[in-house]
């Protein structure tokens, strides 16, 4: 099978589907089951590959694996956890950006953690300065060397006051999965408080951790000298819910999301209300769907939770393409997450990139020659093209826009989109889609 998928658009999406455990969430609470002296049990983990690099990464460090795909259950036994051999890590080096996180547990462990270079989607530098930073100031010894970074514990970490120059997702997750075994009490101020953070902070609860989310993103954590397994169901993915509904609402279809949540996709469901969308929130999940007529433009600007997810965006403007007048909408989490509008343009959508904080206020990326904000005109028809997946959510977006056009595209790349979205190809069959794998 190659690469390569065949969508033979202008089909209204049509039919119910499920969503698993977010992506984003499964794979920290992967790692914290490095800290447990005893078993735990993940229920809810979708298949995808994220999944399977950070299994392999667990295993390397000796943790047992046992997954049931089709049960959604992962069992993990870290009862004999060991340094791996680095030329093992080395071999994971690129897929994932998750090593990272291995760190405070391993040092924890271990005293010693090697993290190889890091991957993860191509949407701006993403820097681990952050990160390095919280690590050093528990007292690691960070080593940068030609093949990655080298960390050691010389003594039993420290808990520390820590202020984030930004609400992190990732620098978030690390003090926490440091902090819950070092000695004495951290504080972390500018703390992202994400659904996936809290549902990660209620595992390491279950674990025996004492963590507090106070107000104005402020998170305190008393330091324990052992934490247990938990046995956890995942929160839903809310992005892949997201994408899903995006879909629905370019095509103009009818779809149900078995497992979309409101709750965590609150500031979603606005925002596709605003554009003209319809959702019913159903017991079990969400049904989107386009009532006909014509979609609204609107002005919206990417934040940190509570505020509109940067990994919603690239799906939704594939919508916006079909709406009426002209959308603004302002990245401010990523400097350069519209490089997949180019393929949008080469199918016929009017969309420009700028510079300038358009539609929001100043973010730190303006004047900094970022394309970081996009105007989009619609609506606009689209025309199938070959294009090639350039990121995942970008990945998806081409997909949608692919459904959405007129003709056969050839989408390229396509086994990117498996790294967080799973059996995309099956859902797509179930929801009338014309595919073929190449
Ligand atoms: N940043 C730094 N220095 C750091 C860390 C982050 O400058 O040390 C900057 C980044 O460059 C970025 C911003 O801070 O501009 C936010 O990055 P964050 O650390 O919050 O992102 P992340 O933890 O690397 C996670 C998700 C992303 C999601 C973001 C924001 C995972 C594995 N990834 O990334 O998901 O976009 O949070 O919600 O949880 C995706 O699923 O497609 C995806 C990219």
């Amino acid at each position: 099978m190659t690469d390569l998928l065949y969508v033979n658009g202008g089909t209204p999406l049509q039919g119910t589907i499920s969503v698993r455990g977010a992506k984003n969430f499964v794979s920290k609470a992967m790692v914290a089951s490095l800290l447990g002296e005893s078993p735990s049990v993940l229920r809810n983990v979708p298949q995808i590959r994220d999944v399977g690099v950070v299994s392999g990464l667990l295993e390397l460090h000796g943790v047992g694996v046992k997954y049931d795909p089709e049960a959604g259950v992962l069992d993990l036994d870290p009862s004999d956890v060991e340094a791996a051999h680095v030329a093992d890590i080395d071999a994971h080096a690129g897929s994932s950006r998750i090593p990272i996180l291995f760190c405070g547990p391993l040092l924890h462990r271990l005293g010693e953690a090697f993290i190889p270079d890091l991957g993860g989607c191509r949407i701006g530098d993403r820097p681990i300065d952050y990160h390095l930073e919280i690590l050093r100031q528990f007292g690691a010894v960070v080593d940068k060397r030609p093949n990655g970074i080298h960390l050691r514990a010389p003594r039993r970490l420290q808990g520390t006051k820590i202020s984030l120059p930004y609400p992190s997702v990732g620098a978030t997750e690390q003090l926490l999965l440091t902090a819950v075994r070092a000695e004495g009490i951290t504080e972390l101020t500018g703390a992202a408080t994400e659904p996936e953070i809290m549902d990660l902070i209620a595992v390491l609860q279950k674990m025996g951790a004492i963590i507090s989310v106070d107000t104005d993103r402020v998170i305190k954590i008393e330091g324990v000298d052992r934490l247990d397994g938990y046995s956890h169901t995942a929160l839903g993915d809310r992005i892949e819910a997201a994408s899903w509904a995006s879909a629905a609402l370019a095509t103009g279809g009818d779809v149900t999301i078995k497992g979309a949540t409101q709750p965590e996709m609150m500031t979603f469901l606005n925002t596709f209300r605003k554009v003209g969308g319809q959702f019913d929130v159903q017991e079990d999940g969400i049904r989107f769907w386009h009532p006909g007529g014509d979609l609204r433009s609107i002005v919206l600007e990417t934040d940190v939770h509570p505020g509109f997810m940067t990994d919603w965006q690239q799906p939704l403007v594939v919508a916006l393409t079909q709406a009426t007048g002209l959308s603004i909408v302002h990245e401010t989490v990523y400097e350069n997450r519209f490089g997949f509008t180019e393929a949008l343009r080469q199918m016929g959508a009017t969309i420009q990139v700028y510079k300038e904080c358009l539609g929001g206020g100043a973010c730190r990326f303006g004047a900094r020659n970022f394309h970081h904000s996009a105007v989009v005109s619609g609506p606009t028809p689209l025309e199938a093209a070959d294009i090639e997946v350039p990121d995942l959510r970008g990945g998806f977006s081409h997909l949608i826009a692919a459904l959405a056009a007129k003709g056969t595209s050839t989408v390229r790349g396509i086994s990117l989109i498996d790294r967080g979205y799973e059996a995309f190809q099956d859902k797509l069959v179930a929801l009338g889609a014309d595919v073929a794998r190449g």
